[in-house]
């Protein structure tokens, strides 16, 4: 039984799912090119060197190291931020300044540890002085993306912050709007988080992070249920 139809079970029982433009790439009005064949036999390794090596836009010149993402490899949650920042960019992994603690502790608010989840970023370099990726860059580390996301397999992904939900999503509406909806991303569920460094400027919208965060886990709760009674079908 196929994506398509457990989302449209998850819309049956009153989920509201937003489906973008287009499921198989990003973005591609930003200019981004189509999403490249995934080889069969694709895997972490030949991933991650792939990454590690990559040349295919100006960030290979200011980074200090990509950072490819960190978790487990067959996680049923993938979260997705937006890029490196400083912290990332020196240590070579995701989310590991104050944002980061405070996503840890998110995460761990819904029974979650890092070990437990995948998580990565829209792009694998740090943009310089942190400003907002580029299409050209967006659209360069893609396929990077949509390879991790084939080897994870993930029940849910969360989008975490503007810059992720509106790249995945192929949108530009506000984060605002995105939120409190089920979306989807090659046909894996997408719920909307607030940024936790957007959390850590405003501390009254932690509440509204909280109420996303349940949102999740009731989404991948009622998913599981209904891929259960899908599979006892066949
Ligand atoms: N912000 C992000 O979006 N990603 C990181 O890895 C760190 C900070």
């Amino acid at each position: 039984m196929d994506n398509t139809l457990r989302l449209q079970y998850l819309e049956a029982m009153g989920i509201d799912v937003w489906l973008p433009r287009t499921l198989n790439t990003i973005a591609p009005d930003a200019g981004q090119p189509h999403a490249e064949a995934i080889a069969v036999d694709d895997n972490w390794e030949t991933l991650q060197a792939e990454v590690a090596n990559c040349t295919r836009c100006a960030l290979c010149t200011t980074r200090t190291q990509t950072v490819f993402g960190s978790g487990y490899h067959q996680a049923d949650w993938l979260v997705i931020g937006e890029a490196p920042g400083q912290n990332e960019d020196e240590q070579g992994l995701p989310f590991v300044g104050n944002a980061g603690l405070l996503l840890t502790e998110m995460l761990r608010a819904i029974g979650l540890s890092r070990e437990q989840v995948y998580i990565t970023n829209i792009l694998k370099c740090r943009p310089p002085n942190n400003r907002d990726p580029h299409a050209d860059e967006v659209a360069n580390c893609n396929a990077y993306l949509q390879r991790q996301q084939q080897l994870i397999k993930p029940k849910i992904i969360l989008a975490v912050g503007r810059i992720a939900a509106q790249t995945l999503l192929n949108t530009d509406a506000p984060l605002g709007k995105l939120r409190g909806k089920v979306h989807a991303f090659n046909n894996t569920p997408v719920v909307v988080v607030y940024h936790p460094a957007y959390l850590l400027r405003s501390l009254p919208e932690k509440r509204k992070a909280w109420q996303d965060l349940l949102f999740a886990l009731q989404t991948i709760k009622i998913k599981g249920k209904i891929d259960e009674r899908i599979d006892g079908q066949n």
